[in-house]
């Protein structure tokens, strides 16, 4: 299998040695049986955990109705994806894609209809917003970047929470300002509400359009179904996908009347996007979500993690620093991080690592609290170990 891969498959990946093949909740078993707790969901994708009977059930339901019929015609399930997305966040309007890169994509034209001949886009130091060539131009991180430039001209990057920085850099010639309330890549680092309030502000004084990507923070990762809802800061444009289609490929834009009324049919289209399975799905989804109690749950597991990880940082001196909220939250070590994951893997957790020295936790919002506490012991214990 590993020799396929190297033979045939682009080589954009570097595969590690773990092989998942099963799961339930937030379990994950590997090619061997062996059982691990995956607290990282797929990169934020699985927050019911694995194989959710009301996924299977919406699956399977899916499975006899039309798979595609284009976006021609009308789609309900689409209607009612958007319906729910609407009124859950009171913006005004929804458009479907299919990952997020996609959906920062269409922001960036959304923007530039709303503020016609304006190049100047503002993002933030360590930001990432995806791989297609517009997101990759509003992606603070050189190595991402690099490559393939000459990118989109006129992005200004800023230092996260920087608000003289922001002022500064917000002006009349500024189309829009792309910001995640809480950066995911970028090691976990929320954004505070004075800077995101500063950029509100700003927007609404020089009419460039606030963006906030809640791809990797949003539908109830942060313990509020919007991130957005933390800071009690309302964005014009929000984009979303990860969790939303339930593991199909489903990303959204949700735009405010002013952005919304300037989009026309031909302005932006897309073949799959919206499919009327993976729409299903995300109906499914929030279902768990909003009348199911998830995001609910995710408030209480996540605030009790938060004190049991300040804990950690206390007593433990590797810990540089924990951050984050609800179930996305990131440990900055005094050591890279990667050896630490491959440590914990071996001990039967699956973590992400964020920039070279932070361990990300991103787990399904099922995850119990004794699977938490048993990583949090076994980070302890790794860390005892000394610098891997
Ligand atoms: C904040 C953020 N924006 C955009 C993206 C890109 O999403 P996708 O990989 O679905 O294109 C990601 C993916 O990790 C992300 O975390």
């Amino acid at each position: 299998m590993e020799a396929r891969a190297a033979a045939f498959l682009l080589g954009t990946y570097s595969f590690t040695k773990f092989h998942p093949r099963d799961g339930r909740g937030a379990k994950l078993v590997d090619a061997d049986g062996k059982v691990y707790w995956d607290l990282l969901a797929g990169i934020a994708v699985n927050a019911l955990g694995y194989r959710h009977p009301r996924l299977v059930k919406t699956l399977k339901a899916g499975a006899t109705d039309l798979l595609h019929v284009s976006n021609l015609f009308y789609q309900p399930a689409q209607g009612e994806l958007a319906e729910r997305l609407v009124t859950l966040s009171g913006l005004s309007r929804a458009f479907f894609c299919n990952s997020g890169t996609e959906a920062n994509e269409a922001a960036i034209k959304f923007a530039r209809l709303a503020n016609p001949g304006r190049a100047k886009l503002v993002a933030l130091d360590n930001s990432f917003h995806g791989r297609t060539v517009g997101a990759v131009s509003l992606t603070g991180n050189l190595p991402y970047r690099e490559p393939f430039e000459p990118l989109l001209p006129g992005v200004t990057f800023l230092p996260a929470n920087d608000v003289e920085a922001l002022r500064a850099a917000v002006d009349d010639t500024t189309s829009a300002v792309f910001l995640e309330p809480i950066q995911g890549e970028g090691g976990i680092v929320p954004l505070t509400p004075e800077f995101l309030r500063a950029a509100r502000e700003l927007c609404d004084a020089t009419g460039a359009v606030l963006v906030f990507d809640e791809i990797q923070c949003g539908l109830g990762r942060t313990g509020k179904l919007f991130a957005f809802q933390r800071a009690g800061v309302t964005p014009d444009v929000v984009t979303l996908a990860k969790p939303l289609g339930g593991g199909l490929p489903l990303g959204a834009v949700l735009l405010n009347e002013r952005v919304a009324a300037l989009v026309k049919p031909g302005h932006h289209g897309t073949t799959f996007g919206g499919n009327p399975v993976a729409c299903r799905l995300g109906l499914a989804v929030l279902d768990e979500l909003v009348e199911g109690g998830l995001v609910a749950k995710v408030e209480e597991t996540g605030a009790w993690f938060g004190k049991r990880l300040a804990s950690l940082a206390r007593r433990c001196p590797a810990v540089v620093d924990v951050r984050g909220a609800g179930l996305i939250r990131g440990i900055e070590l005094d050591r890279e991080a990667g050896p630490v994951q491959k440590k914990l893997l071996a001990k039967g957790f699956v973590v992400g690592t964020a920039r070279k020295n932070v361990i990300r936790l991103l787990p399904p919002y099922v995850v119990p609290k004794a699977a938490l506490s048993a990583f949090l012991s076994a980070l302890e214990e790794t860390l005892k170990e000394g610098a891997a």
